[in-house]
C-alpha cells in the first residue's frame, strides 16, 4: 500500500505554506535575518510542537512565521513544500498563504506573494507541478482588516485564485465575514472557508450560505446533522479533510476513530491533505498512509480520494481530466 500511495498521482487541496515551515529552515532563516528564536536547538522546539486544541497550535504556528522577512524567504519556504510535493507525486497543489500575519508586522504584500509565487513558477518549470494560491484571511482578525488586505491584493489579483478563512474558529463564526467575502468574489477570487474543524455545524451552515463558499475545508463537524450533510452532498461540495491534523490537535481522539470512511459512505466527496505538515507530523502522503491503516482503506477507496483532489479542485477541465486520466492509467496498472 505504501509504495501504491507514494506513485499515486494526487493533488493538495489544503496546505497553509506557513505550516511547511520545518524546523531546519525556521532555524536557518532566523539566523541570516539576525532574529533570535526561543528555543536553542531545532530538536527543542521540535518538542515543542505538543498541542491540546487549535489554539494551542495557532500560537506557534504565528510565532514560527515571524522569521519570514524577505522574499527570498518566502520562496525558500515554497520551494521546500514543492520539492516534497514532487518527490510524492502530487502533480498539482492549491497553497493558502495568511498575509495579515505578515502585514501586520510590516512585511509588505508584494514581498509575501511574489516570493511564493516565484517559487510556484520555477516548481512548474522544473517539475511540472501546477498551482494555484488562496489568500486566506485570519478570523481572529476584524473584517476591516481584511478589507484592508483585500484592497493590497487587488494589484496582485491575476496570482491569485481564491479567499480562503482560517485561524481560531470558536467565536469567529463566518458571518462576520459575509460583507468581505461578497466584495472578495466581486474581484473574482473563489470563496473557500475552514468550517466546521472545532466550531459547529452551524458555522458550516453559515459558511455556505452566508460565504457562498465552493469547498470545505475540514467540515467534520458537518456530520453532526443530517441535514447539513444532505445539503453538502446536493451541492456537490468537497471536505479536505486533514487526518493527521485532527489528531494532533485532538479535534479527533485518534484515527481509528476518524469520520472519514463515515463521510464517504455517506456519499460525501472527501480529499485528504497535510494542513500544517512541519507541525503535524507528516507531508500528504503519510496522511493517505495513516489513515489507510487506521480505516482499512483499499485502493478503491484511495483512488476514489485521488480522483476527489483533482475533480474538486480549481483547476480547468481539461487539465483536470488529463490529470484524472493519468491517475485512472496507474489504478489499471496497480
Ligand atoms: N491555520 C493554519 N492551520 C489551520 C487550521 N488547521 N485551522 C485553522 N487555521 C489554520
Ligand atoms: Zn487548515
Amino acid at each position: 500500500m505504501e509504495k501504491f500511495i507514494q506513485n499515486l498521482p494526487k493533488a493538495e487541496l489544503h496546505l497553509h505554506i506557513e505550516g511547511t515551515f520545518e524546523p531546519e529552515l525556521l532555524f536557518e532563516i532566523a539566523q541570516r535575518n539576525k532574529i533570535s528564536i526561543p528555543y536553542k536547538t531545532v530538536e527543542e522546539l521540535r518538542k515543542a510542537y505538543q498541542f491540546d486544541c487549535l489554539q494551542d497550535f495557532l500560537d506557534i504556528y504565528y510565532q514560527g512565521a515571524s522569521a519570514l522577512q524577505t522574499e527570498q524567504d518566502f520562496y525558500d519556504l515554497t520551494f521546500a513544500y514543492l520539492q516534497k510535493c514532487h518527490t510524492q507525486n502530487v502533480r498539482h497543489t492549491e497553497i493558502m498563504f495568511d498575509p495579515q500575519t505578515h502585514t501586520d508586522r510590516g512585511i509588505a504584500f508584494e514581498t509575501v506573494i511574489n516570493g511564493i509565487s516565484r517559487a510556484c513558477e520555477d516548481a512548474q518549470k522544473q517539475f511540472g507541478i501546477t498551482s494555484f494560491l488562496i489568500m486566506s484571511y485570519l478570523r481572529h482578525l476584524s473584517e476591516e482588516d481584511c478589507f484592508k488586505t483585500l484592497e493590497q491584493s487587488i494589484p496582485f489579483k491575476h496570482k491569485i485564485k481564491a479567499v480562503g478563512l482560517d485561524s481560531s474558529e470558536k467565536g469567529n463564526p463566518p458571518s462576520k465575514f459575509q460583507r468581505v467575502f461578497e466584495a472578495s468574489a466581486k474581484e473574482g477570487y473563489i470563496p473557500l472557508a475552514h468550517a466546521g474543524e472545532e466550531g459547529p455545524a452551524e458555522y458550516v451552515w453559515e459558511a455556505l450560505d452566508l460565504l457562498k463558499i465552493k469547498r470545505i475545508d475540514h467540515g467534520n463537524n458537518a456530520l453532526q446533522d443530517a441535514e447539513l450533510v444532505k445539503e453538502i452532498i446536493k451541492r456537490d461540495m468537497a471536505l479536505t479533510v486533514c487526518p493527521l491534523s485532527n489528531k494532533a490537535l485532538k479535534v479527533q481522539p485518534d484515527l481509528t476513530q476518524h469520520p472519514l470512511k463515515k463521510m464517504m459512505n455517506l456519499g460525501l466527496k472527501v480529499t485528504v491533505n497535510s494542513d500544517d505538515p512541519a507541525y503535524f507530523g507528516g507531508q500528504v502522503n503519510k496522511n493517505y498512509e495513516e489513515i489507510q491503516k487506521a480505516l482499512q482503506l483499499t485502493k478503491a477507496d484511495l483512488y476514489q480520494i485521488a480522483r476527489n483532489s483533482f475533480e474538486y479542485s480549481l483547476l480547468d477541465s481539461d487539465t483536470k481530466n488529463q490529470y484524472i486520466s493519468e491517475l485512472d492509467q496507474y489504478y489499471k496498472m496497480n
